[in-house]
């Protein structure tokens, strides 16, 4: 058997959450391999509405295990609020959740120094979500970091302590008072308090050495999907970088992520909105300031679900679809919210850039750097006008939106396997089997 992947192909927020709780019930296990609470993966059904953030979206499939990898990282107190969302909301989680004993621990002064550094970048700041995402990986990558297994050692305390004091000490060199930031509603001692206490709910947890447990599951014939959070263009080496995340949100991290060899990776589908969206700073080449992006965000509902924050919208970018594409060997195509194009008299598609005056094709260097004269050239198609809540198969949909997933599949030589229709997992509708 191999790892099936899911992940996103654009700035994130591209409907993962939906797509892997429609996609659970054909498999055994579900995990998590990159990023932490900054995700917010939203799943709807039978009216019900939840956003998870460390969770795997696979959880509301009675049977399904989820299995939160070595290479997310994880904020004690998010986890216990989202874990008693799910139980509040009727959602059962136990024995169903399964945590990597080497997932780093997002302690409440990486949240600090989160909020600190962003400050102190004034208008250059990166937009993050302030759950202290950059911090925790960078003390993983310097050989400091606490992970859940340590939390069991006798050691915890002492070592917990000589890390805050550390935190505490960079943040004493910024001319800043640690009061004014606010976390989950809390001030940073009290925050640190609840953080402390919900380390208990987490250490309540079935903890396991992931790598182990997912390889042997393998091996005994079990089918394991693993689910990407943010999305390519957030990726550390591949993204806009410096406005990126802190991890690789490509297929090459579900290998570091969970500990699979490359041999064992199967299906990789890659899941994009019939448009795109950003949350934070950073360069968008496709982005409307106009009332079309007013009108893609308010049909779209393009607000932030871990942040609230109100998203930066534009029409579907090719040459970074095809990037995302390429990166990830992404072998099924998934296109969300075709709906929200319904009303669209025309919807346009950057399929090439200038940059400096010459056309790329590719996403070049010059992407992120300021003052780079850089435009996106648009080829332009008819909507199709109508409502698409009724369609149920692929044979229905309109003309001029089966014509633009025929544009999109000959670009990029992927088949479009799974059309987004609607939030609910049953505005969903596949690709015949050929
Ligand atoms: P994720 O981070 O990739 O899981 O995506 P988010 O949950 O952050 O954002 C996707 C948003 O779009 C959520 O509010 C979903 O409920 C919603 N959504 C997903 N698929 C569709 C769709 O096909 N149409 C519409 N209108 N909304 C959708
Ligand atoms: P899901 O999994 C959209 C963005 C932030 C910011 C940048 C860095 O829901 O798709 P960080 O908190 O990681 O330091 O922020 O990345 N970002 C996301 N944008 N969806 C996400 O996750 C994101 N996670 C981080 O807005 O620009
Ligand atoms: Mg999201």
């Amino acid at each position: 058997m191999k790892v099936d992947v899911l992940l996103g192909l654009q700035w994130g927020d591209e409907g993962k959450g939906k797509i892997v709780d429609v996609l659970t019930p054909r498999y055994d296990i579900v995990a998590r391999f990159q990023g932490g609470p900054n995700a917010g993966h939203t799943i709807e059904f039978e009216g019900k509405k939840f956003v998870l953030h460390t969770i795997p979206s696979g959880i509301f499939i009675k049977k399904s295990i989820n299995v939160i990898g070595n290479g997310v990282i994880i904020d004690p107190f998010i986890l216990r609020s989202e874990i008693n969302k799910l139980t509040d909301g009727g959602v059962e989680v136990g024995k169903n959740l399964l945590v990597s004993r080497k997932a780093h621990l997002i302690m409440p002064t990486h949240r600090l120094l989160d909020a600190v550094y962003e400050q102190a970048k004034g208008k250059d700041k990166i937009g993050s979500t302030l759950k202290g995402i950059g911090p925790t990986y960078t003390d993983k990558v310097s050989r400091s970091g606490l992970r859940v297994g340590d939390a069991e050692s006798g050691e915890f305390e002492k070592r917990y302590q000589k890390a805050r004091k550390r935190y505490l000490g960079i943040i004493r060199q910024f001319d800043t008072d640690i009061n004014e930031f606010v976390f989950e509603g809390y001030k940073f001692e009290e925050y640190e308090q609840q953080w402390m206490n919900a380390l208990g709910t987490l250490k309540s947890l079935e903890k396991i050495n992931s790598e182990y447990f997912l390889n042997n599951a393998l091996a005994e014939g079990k089918k394991i999907l693993a689910e990407g959070a943010q999305g390519t263009m957030l990726d550390i080496d591949f993204g806009s970088y410096p406005f990126v995340t802190s991890s690789n949100t490509t297929s090459a991290g579900v290998c570091n992520g969970l500990g699979i060899p490359p041999s064992k990776i199967g299906k990789v589908f890659g899941i994009f909105k019939a448009y795109c969206t950003r949350v934070g700073s950073g360069p968008f080449p496709t982005e409307l300031f106009d009332a079309e992006g007013a009108e893609l965000r308010k049909t779209g509902n393009e607000f932030g679900a871990t942040t609230g924050r109100p998203r930066r919208c534009g029409w579907l970018d090719l040459p970074a679809l095809k990037y995302a594409i390429m990166l990830n060997g992404v072998t099924d195509l998934i296109m969300m919210k075709a709906d929200v194009l319904n009303a669209f008299d025309k919807i346009n598609v950057g399929v090439n850039y200038n940059v400096n005056g010459d056309t790329s094709t590719e996403v070049p260097f010059e992407f992120s750097m300021e003052g780079t004269d850089f435009k996106p050239v648009y080829k332009s198609f008819n909507g199709w006008k109508q409502e698409l809540s009724e369609i149920k198969e692929y044979s229905q949909f309109p003309k001029a939106l089966a014509e633009y997933i025929k544009f999109i599949e000959n670009e990029t030589n992927v088949p479009l396997k799974i059309i987004s229709i609607g939030p609910d997992r049953s505005e969903t509708i596949e690709a015949p089997l050929k």
